[in-house]
């Protein structure tokens, strides 16, 4: 990985403040004001995420200079562009499991480079997990290396993910889990993209799917599978984008392969 002239990337004070924020997340005490309605059913922002959000800017600028932030909610300094050095934040992924105190949620932060992902962090404080990537140099949970087994769907457990808001596909993606149930060992629906692909990685998961998400929900994750040694791509096996969301299906190469086989044959179905 090329660096910019003259940048010396300070990995772990990164490390920090995304786990700082994940502490956040772990001493928040939600109140139901302090909960929003976004576009869309069952979409919602509390207080926590705007404020989270707000601290990892202002912490990451001050390690990167001059960067910019593609971050899931509207607050200041957040442009949703992807130039030179771009962070991408999703402050809680997992909103809804956070309302209802459900102990799956995380912080997840990801740093492209002129469009490529060169490092990611998910932090799950519940369960004090910290997956991290830097591209060339392996995936890491908690400073144990990562390295996906090529196993098939039969031989694990298969996560997917839909939201309520999104659910334009909502036919085709049950029709899918269908299968993914019926080939696999079991099935979850864990309510936090970002940990679900992160057991992808650190081979909880054998594969993942969801037909709609944004960059901030898999970019982190995204490269932390690949140093992993898993794939990621879009459901039609497109590479997946960071200027906009896009279907993800994620697993071993052989997994992958075999969710990808199963969407395809579901959409000739249906
Ligand atoms: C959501 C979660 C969920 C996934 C949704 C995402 P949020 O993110 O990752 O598991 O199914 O598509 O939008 O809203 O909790 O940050
Ligand atoms: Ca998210
Ligand atoms: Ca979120």
């Amino acid at each position: 990985m090329e660096l910019q002239a003259g940048v010396i990337m300070d990995w772990a004070r990164i490390e920090e403040a995304v786990r700082e924020a994940g502490g956040m997340i772990l001493s928040a005490h939600l109140e139901k004001d302090a909960i929003h309605q976004k576009t869309g059913p069952a979409n919602f922002v509390t207080d926590y995420d705007v404020q989270i959000q707000k601290f990892l800017i202002s912490r990451l600028s001050a390690i990167v200079p001059g960067c910019c932030f593609f971050g899931e909610e509207e607050t200041e300094g957040n442009k949703q562009s992807v130039e030179g050095y771009t962070f991408f934040i999703d402050p809680i992924d997992g909103t809804t499991n956070f309302m209802f105190d459900y102990h799956n949620s995380c912080v997840s932060v990801g740093l492209s480079l002129d469009g490529t992902m060169i490092a990611g962090w998910v932090y799950d404080p519940y369960t004090d997990q910290m997956w991290t990537a830097v591209r060339g140099q392996g995936a890491f949970l908690n400073g144990k290396k990562l390295r996906t087994e090529d196993r098939g769907l039969g031989d694990g457990i298969v996560a997917f993910g839909c939201a309520r808001y999104n659910d334009g596909g909502v036919d085709l993606m049950f029709d899918v889990v269908k299968e993914l149930y019926l080939n696999s060992l079991s099935i979850r629906n864990g309510g936090s993209a970002a940990i679900d692909l992160c057991r992808v990685a650190s081979g909880s998961n054998i594969a993942y799917i969801e037909l709609l998400l944004q960059p901030y929900d898999y970019a982190a994750a995204s490269i932390i599978i690949e140093e992993a040694g898993g794939r990621i791509s879009q459901a039609d096996g497109r590479p997946i984008t960071f200027d906009r969301g896009c279907s993800i299906v994620a697993g071993s190469f052989k997994a992958a392969e075999e969710v990808r086989r199963i969407v395809r044959n579901a959409k000739r179905i249906g």
